[in-house]
């Protein structure tokens, strides 16, 4: 008999395909977040869950399936939606989807840099209300993103790709990390390693690129925003929690940052009052990995974590490889 697992959400149907080849599959039939009821109903009695960032999964979830599950497979390269030492205590593998989402998000962080520099979303508002009636010299001017910095906070995938991106743009790249990376690595892109407060100073961008944790929950702060220069953009495409939105907000109401390129937001998916109406600020419901190609790759690698997981092997893509010991 095939092994029964439980879908949050309908994926593309390439990874679906993939999943009802392999299991017995029970999807959430809505297009919208299973309650908590919902989901703690759905696993009972399966063998793998595979979760979106949408929801908690924590021991009580983990209990509710009961001793069965093996696996949870994240549809995600993030997973601050999992708590992994609950997994481990009960020997549950928990994977998550790197790389193939790398280009896709960083796509959309020059993305985001290119619209709220060049004012894009703003002028095309304008345009769409018939307010275009003459060319003018000061008509929606913005600011340049050629030969400007681009500060990285996270040198990993993801911010390393975005430095490629920028380089091609011929921006200066600095770039902060716990740990420096490998020297072929920075010259390939021209990437600085500095500290935090000089990154901060000198950076005409601040793009974050760090996965959420403790130690990164409001890495960005008030203090942080107030060492930026006034005419910076901070972009996020990482985890709306590692900025302080209220501090943002504050931040951005005082003139201190000149703009912000968001993807995610604190308490998502409610999104400040105040950003909202904000005209230097381009907001983006977490679209980073959203091309069917990218969305299709991440559902297979989970399908792929997930039949390998069920059959008995580590899966590719575990996160606490330990329990196999
Ligand atoms: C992730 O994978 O962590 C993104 O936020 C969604 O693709």
């Amino acid at each position: 008999m095939k092994p029964q697992i439980f879908v949050t959400r309908r994926l593309p149907q390439g990874a679906m395909d993939l999943l009802e080849e392999n299991f017995n599959v029970e999807c959430n039939p809505n297009d919208r977040v299973l309650t908590r009821e919902e989901l703690l109903s759905s696993v009972k009695g399966k063998q793998g869950l595979l979760p979106l960032l949408t929801e908690t999964v924590d021991g009580e979830v983990m209990d509710a399936a009961g001793k069965g599950l093996r696996i949870v497979a994240n549809y995600a390269v993030g997973y601050n939606n999992i708590d992994l030492a609950a997994a481990t205590a009960r020997k549950i593998a928990v994977t998550n989807t790197p790389g193939v989402l790398t280009e896709t998000t960083a796509d959309l962080t020059m993305g985001l840099i290119l619209s709220v520099a060049r004012r894009i979303v703003e002028a095309d508002t304008f345009a769409r209300a018939g307010k275009y009636r003459n060319w003018a010299p000061l008509l929606l001017v913005g600011a340049d993103i050629h030969n400007k910095t681009l500060g990285l906070f996270g040198f990993g995938r993801i911010g390393f790709a975005v430095a490629r991106r920028a380089a091609g743009f011929d921006m200066r790249i600095l770039y902060h990390d716990l740990k420096r990376a490998e020297a072929e690595l920075e010259k390939q892109v021209n990437a600085e390693y500095v500290d935090k407060e000089t990154l901060l100073k000198e950076s005409d961008f601040v793009s974050v690129h760090v996965p959420l944790s403790p130690d990164t929950l409001h890495m960005i702060g008030p203090e942080e925003l107030s060492s930026m220069k006034s005419t910076a953009f901070i972009i996020n495409t990482s985890r709306g929690e590692v900025i302080d939105e209220d501090a943002l907000v504050a931040a951005l109401g005082a003139k201190k940052i000149a703009g912000a390129g968001l993807d995610v937001f604190e308490h998502e998916p409610k999104i400040h009052p105040a950003l909202a109406k904000m005209d230097n600020v381009v907001i983006l419901p977490h679209i980073g990995s959203a091309s069917i190609e990218t969305r299709t790759q991440m559902g297979l690698v989970a399908a792929k974590n997930m039949i390998a997981a069920l059959r008995g092997d580590v899966p590719p893509n575990c996160l606490n490889p330990e329990i196999y010991v």
